[in-house]
């Protein structure tokens, strides 16, 4: 293969999620061909504002919010088609351009509305501490796919395959739950109708993207991928098994597409000022008095798929340096500056402690994430307003030191800076990494 030119960009989240990847990706995507998602389905809730047009994409990757730029759903996607539906429509509704633009992978494997039941069916478990899924039917879709059973887009695409294969699978299940002794009546006959016709509606956006990809990166095109969820709801690298059930760190966006690493120019983490999380698990650095309140309150932290009231704390720099580690961040983009305006003092997790001693890495298991103590220090708040700043030298001089106090101890540089939902209320840092990797 010969020499390709490259300036393909991974965007992904470093903490638990909603660190506003979507208007990020959003963002930059005009300085890309193709912009790509490479796992998770529509348990992913990501926020755009075009003005005050307000667009909250799950499962299409954000640039198909950008005229004449190409969406790609990856292998590593799992699909409802229901929900893609509606998500086109509304798109198509609000005047955007879907059709010719979107194109899914052959290979992503398919949600079907027993997967719901199966996750109702185990999150309500008697004696099971609940995860807080979503309730998409995600983790059992891919519980389906590494267990060789699953459906594929390419597989509903031929009627007589799918039949077959659909009756085999939905058989074995029905066997296990009146085994179990928990069957529900289900109109497996009506779905299979269904999804019939959903088949009819995805065939003409059906290719092999890989192929796609890997052509328009021959070609000279830029590929900029979309990282869903975080890296701390990784399945394998996350607060398991508080996680969702796919690769979300910077090695998914390869396996998720079918782009190899040697084609990947630079890996961007987005990170919050300060953390979040949705659903239940460990969270060291959780402001559990009036701060967390505060903070839910000024950025409106409630999630944009379920609503659910998002946990807040504080910014946690080893978890940072951990998840910095697993994807090799080149740069940060740290998002949500503006809602820490009004606080007098800002705490920053800088270590981790149990009892007397000091905790170095990340744990593997939750019983010794929840033993985890924070050592904090105290940053003093910038008491000024940065909501809508887009020049870096317009930040008050606090802000700048809380932004280079992360950067020194995460080690990571953070190139941009967001203070506000909108497009223009973005800093990009002159002469970063982040510069020269998205421009
Ligand atoms: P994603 O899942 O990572 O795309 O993030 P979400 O869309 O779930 O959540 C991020 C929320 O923060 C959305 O409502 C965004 O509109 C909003 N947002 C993004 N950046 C900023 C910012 O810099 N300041 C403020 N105030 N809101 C922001
Ligand atoms: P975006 O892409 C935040 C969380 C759920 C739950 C766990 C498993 O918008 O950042 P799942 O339904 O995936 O099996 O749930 O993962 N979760 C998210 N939290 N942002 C998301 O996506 C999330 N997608 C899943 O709350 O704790
Ligand atoms: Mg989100």
């Amino acid at each position: 293969m010969g020499l390709v030119k490259m300036g393909n960009v991974i965007i992904l989240g470093s903490q638990w999620g909603d660190e506003g990847k979507g208007k990020i990706v959003d963002l930059f995507s005009g300085q890309f061909d193709i912009v790509a998602r490479y796992q998770g389905g529509h348990n992913a809730g990501h926020t755009v504002f075009i003005g005050e047009k307000k667009y909250v994409l799950k499962l299409i990757p954000s640039g198909i919010l950008r005229p004449g730029k190409k969406a790609v759903i990856g292998n590593g996607v799992v699909i409802d088609p229901a929900a893609l539906f509606a998500e086109m429509d509304m798109l198509q509704s609000a005047g955007v351009e879907v059709m010719g633009n979107l194109f899914v992978s052959n290979r992503a494997h398919v949600v079907f509305p027993v997967h719901r039941l199966m996750e109702k069916m185990s999150e309500g478990r008697p004696g099971r501490i609940a995860i807080g899924t979503t309730g998409r039917g995600i983790g059992p879709c891919y519980e389906d796919k590494t267990g060789r059973r699953g459906i594929r887009i390419a597989d509903l695409l031929n009627t007589e395959f799918f039949r077959a294969q659909y009756d085999s699978v939905m058989e074995e299940k029905v066997t296990i739950a009146k085994a179990l002794g928990i069957y529900e009546e289900i109109d497996f006959c009506g779905i299979r109708d269904e999804y019939e016709v959903f088949a009819a509606r995805l065939r003409p956006m059906v290719c092999d993207t890989s192929v796609l990809l890997n052509q328009a990166i021959l070609d000279g095109k830029k590929v900029l991928f979309e990282g869903a969820q975080g890296t701390m709801l990784d399945v394998d690298h996350g607060t398991y098994p508080f996680v969702t059930s796919s690769s979300a760190s910077a090695g998914g966006a390869c396996t998720g597409t079918g782009v190899a690493p040697t084609r990947i120019s630079g890996v961007i983490g987005v990170s919050k000022a300060y953390i979040t999380r949705v659903g239940a698990g460990p969270f060291p650095t959780e402001a559990l008095d009036g701060a967390g309140d505060r903070i839910r309150q000024r950025g409106n932290e409630f999630g944009s798929v379920t609503g659910r009231p998002r946990r807040c704390g504080w910014f946690d720099v080893p978890l940072m340096r951990y998840t910095a580690t697993i994807n090799g961040f080149d740069s940060l983009v740290v998002t949500k500056l503006d809602v820490l305006d009004e606080f007098d003092k800002i705490q920053v997790c800088v270590g981790y402690r149990s009892g007397k001693q000091e905790i170095t890495g990340m744990p593997a298991t939750v019983a010794e994430v929840e033993k985890i103590e924070p050592v904090y220090e105290c940053m003093p708040g910038w008491g000024t307003p940065t909501f809508g700043i887009s020049n870096y030298d317009e930040l008050p001089a606090k802000a700048k030191d809380y932004l280079a106090f992360l950067e020194s101890r995460t080690g990571v540089e953070v190139g941009c800076i967001s203070t506000g939902p909108e497009r223009n209320q973005t800093i990009v840092r002159s002469g970063s990494r982040f510069e020269k990797l998205i421009t």
